[in-house]
Protein backbone atom coordinates (compact mmCIF):
# COMPACT_ATOMS: atom_id res chain seq x y z
CA UNK A 1 0.00 0.00 0.00
CA UNK A 2 1.11 3.15 -1.03
CA UNK A 3 4.82 4.54 0.12
CA UNK A 4 8.27 2.95 0.94
CA UNK A 5 10.97 4.27 3.30
CA UNK A 6 14.18 5.84 1.71
CA UNK A 7 15.66 6.66 4.81
CA UNK A 8 16.05 8.46 8.09
CA UNK A 9 18.10 10.75 10.35
CA UNK A 10 17.67 12.40 13.33
CA UNK A 11 18.62 14.93 15.70
CA UNK A 12 19.07 16.56 19.47
CA UNK A 13 20.67 19.51 20.61
CA UNK A 14 23.92 18.78 22.20
CA UNK A 15 23.10 20.00 26.14
CA UNK A 16 22.63 17.39 28.13
CA UNK A 17 20.94 16.83 31.23
CA UNK A 18 21.10 14.37 33.75
CA UNK A 19 18.72 13.20 36.69
CA UNK A 20 21.20 14.91 39.16
CA UNK A 21 20.70 18.25 37.56
CA UNK A 22 17.18 17.51 37.79
CA UNK A 23 17.75 16.91 41.62
CA UNK A 24 18.59 20.61 42.07
CA UNK A 25 15.09 21.96 40.68
CA UNK A 26 12.97 19.67 41.87
CA UNK A 27 12.55 16.52 44.81
CA UNK A 28 13.14 14.04 42.48
CA UNK A 29 16.32 11.50 42.66
CA UNK A 30 17.82 9.54 40.03
CA UNK A 31 16.44 5.77 41.54
CA UNK A 32 13.14 7.58 41.42
CA UNK A 33 13.38 8.40 37.71
CA UNK A 34 15.29 5.21 36.69
CA UNK A 35 13.21 2.47 38.31
CA UNK A 36 9.12 4.85 37.30
CA UNK A 37 10.53 5.94 34.17
CA UNK A 38 13.19 4.81 33.08
CA UNK A 39 15.03 8.08 32.07
CA UNK A 40 19.25 8.68 32.75
CA UNK A 41 19.33 11.85 30.63
CA UNK A 42 17.62 13.96 28.28
CA UNK A 43 18.66 16.68 25.38
CA UNK A 44 17.34 19.98 26.47
CA UNK A 45 18.14 23.23 23.67
CA UNK A 46 19.77 25.73 25.27
CA UNK A 47 19.28 28.15 21.69
CA UNK A 48 17.83 26.32 18.93
CA UNK A 49 13.96 25.50 18.12
CA UNK A 50 11.73 22.11 17.15
CA UNK A 51 12.49 23.97 13.44
CA UNK A 52 16.03 23.55 14.16
CA UNK A 53 16.09 20.50 14.80
CA UNK A 54 13.28 19.64 12.25
CA UNK A 55 16.00 21.36 9.67
CA UNK A 56 19.46 19.01 10.90
CA UNK A 57 17.02 15.56 11.25
CA UNK A 58 15.78 16.22 7.28
CA UNK A 59 18.85 16.84 6.53
CA UNK A 60 20.29 13.53 7.80
CA UNK A 61 17.03 11.93 6.56
CA UNK A 62 18.01 13.43 2.62
CA UNK A 63 21.63 11.93 2.96
CA UNK A 64 20.62 8.70 4.02
CA UNK A 65 17.92 8.63 1.14
CA UNK A 66 20.45 9.98 -1.41
CA UNK A 67 17.90 12.45 -2.20
CA UNK A 68 18.29 16.44 -3.19
CA UNK A 69 15.77 18.77 -1.60
CA UNK A 70 14.66 19.39 -5.62
CA UNK A 71 13.00 15.85 -5.55
CA UNK A 72 10.98 16.62 -2.54
CA UNK A 73 6.77 17.42 -3.11
CA UNK A 74 5.55 17.29 0.27
CA UNK A 75 6.72 18.09 3.83
CA UNK A 76 4.47 17.45 6.89
CA UNK A 77 6.20 18.15 10.35
CA UNK A 78 4.40 16.89 13.51
CA UNK A 79 4.71 19.12 17.00
CA UNK A 80 3.33 20.38 19.42
CA UNK A 81 6.40 22.39 20.78
CA UNK A 82 7.35 25.23 17.68
CA UNK A 83 8.06 28.38 18.40
CA UNK A 84 6.02 30.40 15.95
CA UNK A 85 2.60 28.94 14.55
CA UNK A 86 3.65 30.29 11.32
CA UNK A 87 5.83 29.96 9.64
CA UNK A 88 5.17 26.04 10.15
CA UNK A 89 8.20 23.87 11.50
CA UNK A 90 7.64 22.11 8.07
CA UNK A 91 8.27 25.74 5.97
CA UNK A 92 11.42 26.51 8.10
CA UNK A 93 12.87 22.92 6.76
CA UNK A 94 11.79 24.08 3.46
CA UNK A 95 13.38 27.10 3.12
CA UNK A 96 16.86 25.56 4.97
CA UNK A 97 16.67 22.87 2.31
CA UNK A 98 16.26 24.88 -0.78
CA UNK A 99 12.86 22.79 -1.67
CA UNK A 100 10.40 24.04 -3.65
CA UNK A 101 6.94 22.19 -2.23
CA UNK A 102 3.70 22.06 -0.08
CA UNK A 103 4.53 22.20 3.70
CA UNK A 104 2.13 22.05 6.55
CA UNK A 105 2.15 20.80 10.33
CA UNK A 106 0.04 18.46 11.88
CA UNK A 107 -0.42 18.38 15.85
CA UNK A 108 -1.45 14.99 17.66
CA UNK A 109 1.09 15.27 20.37
CA UNK A 110 2.80 12.25 20.95
CA UNK A 111 1.26 9.84 18.32
CA UNK A 112 1.69 13.59 15.93
CA UNK A 113 4.47 11.39 13.43
CA UNK A 114 2.31 8.28 12.94
CA UNK A 115 -0.14 10.94 12.26
CA UNK A 116 2.08 12.82 9.79
CA UNK A 117 2.60 9.48 7.74
CA UNK A 118 -0.72 8.25 7.42
CA UNK A 119 -1.27 11.51 6.03
CA UNK A 120 1.73 11.79 3.18
CA UNK A 121 0.61 8.29 2.26
CA UNK A 122 -2.76 9.81 1.53
CA UNK A 123 -0.93 12.54 -0.49
CA UNK A 124 1.26 9.56 -2.28
CA UNK A 125 -1.52 7.56 -3.14
CA UNK A 126 -3.52 10.85 -4.97
CA UNK A 127 -0.07 10.64 -7.04
CA UNK A 128 1.72 13.22 -8.05
CA UNK A 129 4.36 13.08 -5.06
CA UNK A 130 7.70 11.61 -5.77
CA UNK A 131 9.33 12.01 -2.54
CA UNK A 132 8.04 13.36 0.82
CA UNK A 133 9.59 14.23 4.00
CA UNK A 134 7.85 13.38 7.11
CA UNK A 135 9.03 14.63 10.51
CA UNK A 136 8.26 14.70 14.35
CA UNK A 137 10.05 17.68 16.05
CA UNK A 138 9.59 18.79 19.47
CA UNK A 139 10.94 21.34 21.92
CA UNK A 140 9.17 19.63 24.71
CA UNK A 141 10.96 22.29 27.37
CA UNK A 142 9.73 24.73 25.83
CA UNK A 143 6.08 23.77 27.47
CA UNK A 144 7.35 22.04 30.63
CA UNK A 145 6.69 23.51 34.09
CA UNK A 146 10.01 23.10 35.21
CA UNK A 147 8.44 23.22 38.76
CA UNK A 148 5.98 20.67 38.48
CA UNK A 149 8.16 16.48 39.13
CA UNK A 150 5.37 14.78 37.78
CA UNK A 151 6.36 16.35 34.27
CA UNK A 152 10.21 17.82 34.10
CA UNK A 153 12.24 14.51 34.81
CA UNK A 154 10.35 12.62 31.47
CA UNK A 155 10.28 14.76 28.24
CA UNK A 156 13.18 15.92 26.22
CA UNK A 157 13.96 17.48 23.02
CA UNK A 158 15.08 16.03 19.72
CA UNK A 159 13.48 15.36 15.92
CA UNK A 160 13.16 12.28 13.45
CA UNK A 161 12.52 12.47 10.00
CA UNK A 162 12.09 10.09 7.03
CA UNK A 163 11.53 10.30 2.85
CA UNK A 164 9.05 8.21 1.62
CA UNK A 165 8.27 7.69 -2.06
CA UNK A 166 5.80 5.55 -3.93
CA UNK A 167 5.73 2.18 -3.09
CA UNK A 168 4.74 -1.18 -1.41
CA UNK A 169 5.89 -0.77 2.15
CA UNK A 170 3.13 0.62 4.38
CA UNK A 171 0.92 -2.50 5.10
CA UNK A 172 -1.84 -1.23 7.54
CA UNK A 173 -2.14 1.38 9.87
CA UNK A 174 -4.60 2.84 12.34
CA UNK A 175 -5.38 6.04 14.03
CA UNK A 176 -7.09 6.68 17.37
CA UNK A 177 -8.58 10.20 18.93
CA UNK A 178 -10.78 10.05 22.08
CA UNK A 179 -10.76 14.35 22.19
CA UNK A 180 -10.56 15.70 25.85
CA UNK A 181 -8.75 17.58 28.02
CA UNK A 182 -9.42 15.61 31.59
CA UNK A 183 -5.89 13.42 31.04
CA UNK A 184 -3.38 15.32 28.71
CA UNK A 185 -3.33 19.41 28.37
CA UNK A 186 -0.96 21.52 26.27
CA UNK A 187 -2.93 25.11 26.85
CA UNK A 188 -2.00 28.02 24.65
CA UNK A 189 -0.79 31.24 25.27
CA UNK A 190 -4.10 32.46 26.42
CA UNK A 191 -3.14 35.77 24.94
CA UNK A 192 -3.97 39.39 26.43
CA UNK A 193 -7.50 40.68 24.72
CA UNK A 194 -8.89 43.00 26.68
CA UNK A 195 -12.56 41.25 25.43
CA UNK A 196 -11.82 38.08 26.55
CA UNK A 197 -13.35 36.75 29.51
CA UNK A 198 -12.83 33.12 29.67
CA UNK A 199 -10.22 31.34 31.48
CA UNK A 200 -6.53 32.10 30.50
CA UNK A 201 -4.37 28.94 31.39
CA UNK A 202 -0.33 28.61 32.07
CA UNK A 203 1.02 27.47 28.49
CA UNK A 204 2.39 24.02 30.11
CA UNK A 205 2.09 20.42 29.74
CA UNK A 206 -0.83 18.89 32.27
CA UNK A 207 -0.75 15.42 32.59
CA UNK A 208 -2.61 12.80 34.88
CA UNK A 209 0.31 10.22 34.75
CA UNK A 210 -1.68 7.08 36.08
CA UNK A 211 -4.56 7.37 33.42
CA UNK A 212 -2.15 8.14 30.92
CA UNK A 213 -0.71 4.87 31.76
CA UNK A 214 -3.20 3.17 31.95
CA UNK A 215 -4.40 3.91 28.24
CA UNK A 216 -1.01 3.61 26.33
CA UNK A 217 -1.03 -0.02 27.67
CA UNK A 218 -4.38 -0.59 26.77
CA UNK A 219 -4.36 1.00 23.29
CA UNK A 220 -0.20 -0.20 22.75
CA UNK A 221 -1.61 -3.52 22.30
CA UNK A 222 -4.86 -3.18 20.82
CA UNK A 223 -3.33 -1.25 17.82
CA UNK A 224 -0.43 -3.36 17.18
CA UNK A 225 -2.66 -6.23 17.30
CA UNK A 226 -5.07 -4.77 14.63
CA UNK A 227 -2.45 -3.65 12.05
CA UNK A 228 -0.22 -6.60 12.08
CA UNK A 229 -3.65 -8.17 11.90
CA UNK A 230 -5.07 -6.13 9.10
CA UNK A 231 -1.47 -7.00 7.00
CA UNK A 232 -2.08 -10.49 7.45
CA UNK A 233 0.46 -11.04 9.43
CA UNK A 234 1.35 -12.70 12.78
CA UNK A 235 3.35 -11.52 15.43
CA UNK A 236 6.10 -13.66 14.35
CA UNK A 237 6.47 -12.10 11.31
CA UNK A 238 7.11 -8.67 13.19
CA UNK A 239 10.96 -8.16 13.33
CA UNK A 240 11.08 -4.85 15.28
CA UNK A 241 8.80 -2.79 16.83
CA UNK A 242 9.40 0.97 17.55
CA UNK A 243 7.34 2.11 20.13
CA UNK A 244 6.67 5.84 21.49
CA UNK A 245 9.54 5.97 24.27
CA UNK A 246 7.24 7.38 27.02
CA UNK A 247 7.93 4.78 29.84
CA UNK A 248 9.94 1.79 29.83
CA UNK A 249 7.45 0.16 31.69
CA UNK A 250 4.79 0.69 29.43
CA UNK A 251 7.33 -0.93 26.78
CA UNK A 252 7.58 -4.00 28.81
CA UNK A 253 3.72 -4.61 29.65
CA UNK A 254 3.52 -4.52 25.65
CA UNK A 255 6.23 -6.99 25.17
CA UNK A 256 4.70 -8.96 27.51
CA UNK A 257 0.85 -8.78 26.27
CA UNK A 258 1.90 -9.10 22.59
CA UNK A 259 4.11 -11.97 23.54
CA UNK A 260 6.55 -10.15 21.36
CA UNK A 261 10.51 -10.59 23.15
CA UNK A 262 11.93 -7.59 24.38
CA UNK A 263 14.56 -7.53 21.80
CA UNK A 264 12.82 -6.53 19.04
CA UNK A 265 11.54 -3.57 20.60
CA UNK A 266 13.95 -0.41 19.78
CA UNK A 267 14.52 1.03 23.12
CA UNK A 268 16.37 4.54 23.28
CA UNK A 269 14.33 6.58 26.57
CA UNK A 270 17.58 5.94 28.82
CA UNK A 271 19.38 8.79 26.71
CA UNK A 272 16.34 10.90 25.41
CA UNK A 273 13.59 11.07 27.58
CA UNK A 274 9.81 11.47 25.98
CA UNK A 275 10.82 13.61 23.14
CA UNK A 276 7.14 13.38 22.34
CA UNK A 277 6.54 13.86 18.44
CA UNK A 278 10.23 12.67 17.84
CA UNK A 279 9.84 9.94 19.88
CA UNK A 280 9.22 7.07 17.46
CA UNK A 281 11.58 8.52 14.27
CA UNK A 282 14.26 8.86 16.50
CA UNK A 283 14.42 5.82 17.39
CA UNK A 284 13.42 4.44 13.73
CA UNK A 285 16.77 6.24 12.73
CA UNK A 286 18.44 4.83 15.88
CA UNK A 287 17.18 0.85 14.09
CA UNK A 288 18.45 1.81 10.39
CA UNK A 289 21.93 3.67 11.50
CA UNK A 290 22.27 0.45 14.00
CA UNK A 291 22.70 -1.82 10.61
CA UNK A 292 19.93 -4.24 12.17
CA UNK A 293 17.49 -3.35 10.04
CA UNK A 294 17.67 -4.99 6.21
CA UNK A 295 15.46 -4.32 3.27
CA UNK A 296 12.56 -6.56 3.61
CA UNK A 297 12.29 -6.45 7.30
CA UNK A 298 8.66 -5.98 9.33
CA UNK A 299 8.58 -2.67 11.81
CA UNK A 300 5.55 -1.95 13.28
CA UNK A 301 5.71 1.76 14.27
CA UNK A 302 2.70 2.72 17.71
CA UNK A 303 2.50 5.49 19.86
CA UNK A 304 -0.03 7.23 22.11
CA UNK A 305 -0.50 10.77 24.13
CA UNK A 306 -2.51 13.72 24.39
CA UNK A 307 -5.41 13.86 22.33
CA UNK A 308 -5.97 11.23 23.60
CA UNK A 309 -4.76 9.73 20.59
CA UNK A 310 -3.12 6.78 19.16
CA UNK A 311 -1.53 5.29 15.95
CA UNK A 312 0.26 2.45 14.43
CA UNK A 313 1.16 1.31 11.47
CA UNK A 314 3.16 -1.55 9.82
CA UNK A 315 6.15 -1.18 7.26
CA UNK A 316 8.11 -3.49 5.26
CA UNK A 317 11.65 -1.71 5.14
O1 LIG B 1 3.95 10.99 25.94
C1 LIG B 1 2.75 11.25 26.59
C2 LIG B 1 2.35 10.04 27.23
N1 LIG B 1 2.78 10.03 28.60
C3 LIG B 1 2.95 8.90 29.27
O2 LIG B 1 2.86 7.84 28.71
C4 LIG B 1 3.19 8.93 30.75
C5 LIG B 1 2.54 7.74 31.39
N2 LIG B 1 2.67 7.77 32.83
C6 LIG B 1 3.84 7.57 33.45
O3 LIG B 1 4.86 7.35 32.79
C7 LIG B 1 3.86 7.54 34.95
O4 LIG B 1 2.53 7.58 35.44
C8 LIG B 1 4.68 8.70 35.59
C9 LIG B 1 6.14 8.48 35.29
C10 LIG B 1 4.22 10.05 35.04
C11 LIG B 1 4.48 8.70 37.10
O5 LIG B 1 4.83 7.42 37.61
P1 LIG B 1 3.85 6.67 38.63
O6 LIG B 1 4.51 5.44 38.99
O7 LIG B 1 2.50 6.58 37.94
O8 LIG B 1 3.82 7.65 39.83
P2 LIG B 1 2.56 8.33 40.56
O9 LIG B 1 2.07 9.49 39.76
O10 LIG B 1 1.59 7.27 40.98
O11 LIG B 1 3.26 8.88 41.87
C12 LIG B 1 3.82 7.98 42.85
C13 LIG B 1 4.57 8.79 43.87
C14 LIG B 1 3.77 9.99 44.38
O12 LIG B 1 4.10 10.18 45.74
P3 LIG B 1 3.11 9.67 46.89
O13 LIG B 1 1.82 10.39 46.65
O14 LIG B 1 2.99 8.19 46.70
O15 LIG B 1 3.82 10.08 48.13
C15 LIG B 1 4.33 11.15 43.57
O16 LIG B 1 4.20 12.37 44.23
O17 LIG B 1 5.75 9.32 43.26
C16 LIG B 1 5.78 10.73 43.47
N3 LIG B 1 6.48 11.34 42.36
C17 LIG B 1 7.81 11.49 42.33
N4 LIG B 1 8.78 11.19 43.23
C18 LIG B 1 10.04 11.48 42.91
C19 LIG B 1 5.96 11.82 41.20
N5 LIG B 1 6.95 12.29 40.42
C20 LIG B 1 8.11 12.12 41.10
C21 LIG B 1 9.45 12.40 40.83
N6 LIG B 1 10.38 12.07 41.74
N7 LIG B 1 9.83 12.98 39.67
Amino acid sequence: MSMRFLGTGSYVPQNVVTNDDLTKLVDTSDEWIMQRVGVSTRHISTGETAADFAIQAAKRALEDAKISAGEIDLIVAATVSADSVCPTVAGFVQRAIGASCPCFDVNSACSGFLFALDVVASFIIRGGIRNALVIGAERMSKIIDWKDRGTCVIFGDGAGAAVVAPGEGYLASRLYTAGGDEVIEIPNYGGDSPFFKGEKKQPYAFMDGQETFKFAVGKMTEDVKFVVDEAGLTMDDVDFVVPHQANIRIIDFASKRLKVPKEKFVVNIEKYGNTSAASVPMALDELNKSGRLKRGHRVVLTAFGGGLSSAACIIEW
